[in-house]
């Protein structure tokens, strides 16, 4: 049978006005969510693209409204309401696999405070999970994870097997979209390549990596086998986080510091680049991607000129005054408040923000050099953001 007989069409159909409960349900719909954020189709994707975000637009290059301001870690145990809900589930994984509660302790930040995007509330370690490397995070140890003794030891990857196992994550960001302003950036994140290998090589953090170190000089075959599983397993997650409402990602390198030259661009650099292409292609070219190697030190310039990055975020140790020589045009900044500054407060703090305005540049994002620390007092995140936009106003009318 014919198509149009199947569904019973006029041939006329597609010129005819929609019928009434059809216009009006879509009048509806586009009243309440045309307002809230206009959706822009990429590669056959559709993107949810919140309207003037000041974070998406300064990583675009656009003008931007105003500084957008972010914090890493900015939902989390320094505050309150975060340990009260916290309270409710008996492992942090399985706070982070529960949508509403996700979903909750991503919004708990934005409700406080002034900031132009929020972070979905997740863990970098959900992939090495996905991947079944067993993650457990142990009160006061940190997360604990079967060590990798070989590429040989890790399954062929499956893309159905990833987004079936953290399709939570991405049901916390469309609930988490959901109940967002529509100037307001949602980021979607997962941990590089390299720093997830670290983990899984270790079985955990590690203070001198020497175990993931010695494997990235002495078996660089094997250890780019896992890279390559790990590059498409971030691509995948990331492409899903934004599918599923996410307008910007961000790529932690937790680990990229104290790696030679060579250990860097094997681990770090070639890996990033193959992961934001790949990223690409499966979510388009219009998200704009944040790179976060920390402590990379003088490798910074290479890794923003060749990873594809929009913008980089700078750690802690990085003066801001060697912006402009550091980092190449085109690519925006990030960062670098000291987390233990923002725990400090008072005239240390209206310091260091003000020697951070006075060289980031206009394609800049406020953020810390790290995470929060959990001693922080919320009143200081008010303190900080504060400042930046004072300084704003008397720019405005300079
Ligand atoms: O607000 C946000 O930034 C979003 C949520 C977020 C968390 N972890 C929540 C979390 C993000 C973006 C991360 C990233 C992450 N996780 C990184 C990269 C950033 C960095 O810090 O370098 C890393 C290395 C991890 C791995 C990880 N997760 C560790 C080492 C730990 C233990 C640390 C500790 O203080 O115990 C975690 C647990 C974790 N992830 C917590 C939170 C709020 C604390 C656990 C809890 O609340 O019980």
């Amino acid at each position: 049978m014919p198509l149009d007989n199947a569904l019973k069409l006029p041939k006329t159909a597609p010129l005819s006005p929609p019928p009434a409960p059809l216009l009006i349900s879509s009048i509806i719909f586009f009243l309440i969510e045309g307002e809230r954020r206009e959706r822009i189709r990429s590669n056959g994707m559709f993107v949810h693209k919140p309207i003037q975000s000041p974070l998406f637009d300064v990583l675009t290059g656009k003008p931007q409204a105003r500084r957008p301001i972010w914090l890493m870690r900015q939902a989390g145990r320094y505050l309150p309401e975060y340990r009260d809900l916290r309270r409710a589930a008996p492992s942090f994984l399985d706070f982070c696999y529960a949508p509403a509660m996700a979903a909750e302790a991503t919004l708990q930040p934005l409700r406080r405070y002034d900031f132009d995007a929020g972070i979905i509330f997740s863990d970098i370690l959900v992939i090495p999970d996905a991947l079944g490397r067993q993650v457990r995070f142990e009160e006061g140890e940190g997360p604990k994870l079967e060590p990798l003794e070989a590429a040989s030891a890790l399954d062929a990857f499956s893309e159905a097997k990833l987004t079936t196992k953290l399709a939570p994550v991405y049901e916390a960001i469309e609930r988490t979209r959901a109940k967002m302003p529509a100037q307001q950036s949602l980021i979607g994140f997962c941990g590089a390549p390299w720093t997830l290998a670290v983990y899984m090589i270790e079985g955990g953090g590690s203070r001198d990596r020497e175990k993931s170190r010695r494997f990235a000089v002495e078996r660089p075959g094997e250890l780019a086998e896992v890279l390559d599983v790990l590059v498409e397993a971030c691509a995948v997650h990331l492409a899903a986080q934004v599918r599923a409402g996410a307008d910007v990602v961000q790529i932690f390198d937790s680990w990229a510091e104290g790696l030679s030259e060579a250990s860097f661009a094997q681990a770090v650099i070639g890996p990033t680049q193959r992961l934001v292409r790949r990223f690409q292609e499966l979510a388009g070219p219009d998200v704009p991607v944040i790179g976060f190697p920390r402590g990379c030190g003088w490798q910074l310039t290479r890794y923003a000129r060749e990873t594809g990055v929009a913008a980089i975020g700078l750690d802690t140790s990085f003066p801001m005054r060697e912006r402009a020589r550091a980092v190449p045009d085109g690519v925006a900044t990030q960062g670098n408040i000291d987390p233990l500054v923002l725990a400090a407060g008072g005239a240390a703090l209206d310091a260091a923000v003000d020697e951070m305005l006075r060289f980031a540049g206009e394609r800049h994002v406020v953020n810390l050099g790290h995470g929060i620390v959990q001693w922080t007092l919320p009143e200081h995140v008010t303190q900080l953001i504060a400042r930046v936009r004072q300084s704003e106003a008397s720019f405005a009318t300079a």
